[in-house]
């Protein structure tokens, strides 16, 4: 295996007395779309906040493009072409759409070329398919279309893997088949490697070529969506006979 674009290696978080993340190894290659899943308070975000510099490790080591980042600010992940949303949208409520767009493009990575349709905030608007929205408040705009947003602020940043978590989340069935399309999108036509948390499971495994399943801050599974949904811990820990069934 050549280097992978971001490897944690037996990445471990406590907090106090509770191990969040815990001894979690993981390798992303350049290119891939791979899904997170996992029960609530399994780790996944907090697994994200070390992904890209938010929160340093307790112990183990990250590595981006073979550089060791362990233990650096946000800004150096994003230099080396991390990009994530939050749980929580965080976009400017009183800035336009646009504006929004133009914030994540002040943070984008000198090195890096963008990739097609993604230099400036038009072509960023038209990607995720607010282009009609572009001069309406962030905070005029609906739930849905701030999670476009949210990714539209990311790309601004020209990133080379995307981190996305629970962007669907709140979202109707139609809405989410829609974001799970831009996503495809994303790594089929831009050329991204995407990491996506979701609790909207059977849309995700659709999608994804790969997933993780964290449990209690562990990693019991990383393999094809076909092979997961077969697994007997999986199944146990979150997934459930009834799914398992429906999707075999
Ligand atoms: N800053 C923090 N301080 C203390 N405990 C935390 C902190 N952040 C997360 N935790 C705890 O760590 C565990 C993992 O939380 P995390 O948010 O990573 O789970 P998650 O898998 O993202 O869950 P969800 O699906 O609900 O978003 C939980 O028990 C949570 O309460
Ligand atoms: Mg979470």
């Amino acid at each position: 295996m050549g280097t992978a674009l971001l490897e944690a290696r037996s990445v471990t978080v406590r907090f106090g007395g509770l191990t969040a993340v815990d001894g979690i190894s993981a390798r992303f290659a350049a290119g891939e779309l791979v899904g997170i899943i996992g029960p609530n308070g399994a780790g996944k975000t907090t697994f994200f906040n070390v992904l890209s510099g938010v929160l340093p490790p307790t112990s183990g080591r990250l590595l981006v493009a073979g550089d060791d980042l362990t233990g650096a600010r946000p800004h150096r992940y994003a230099h080396h072409g991390i990009a994530r949303t939050f749980q929580t949208p965080r976009v400017f409520a009183e800035l336009t759409v646009a504006a929004n767009i133009g914030f994540g493009l002040q943070f984008a990575g000198r090195g890096r070329a963008a990739a097609p349709g993604l230099a400036d905030a038009a072509g960023i608007l038209e990607v995720i398919g607010l282009s009609a929205h572009a001069a309406q408040p962030a905070a005029a705009i609906t739930p849905s279309q701030q999670r476009l947003l949210e990714i539209g602020m990311a790309l601004a940043t020209r990133p080379r893997l995307l981190l996305l978590d629970e962007v669907a989340a709140g979202l109707t069935e139609g809405e989410v088949e829609h974001m799970a399309r831009l996503i495809r999108g994303l790594r089929d036509d831009l050329a991204l490697t995407v990491i996506w948390i979701e609790h909207a499971v059977t849309t995700l495994l659709r999608h994804v070529e790969r997933v993780l399943v964290l449990h209690q801050g562990c990693k019991i599974a990383d393999a094809a969506p076909a092979e997961v949904v077969r697994d007997a811990r999986v199944i146990e820990a979150y997934l459930g006979d009834e799914m398992a069934q429906g999707t075999s």
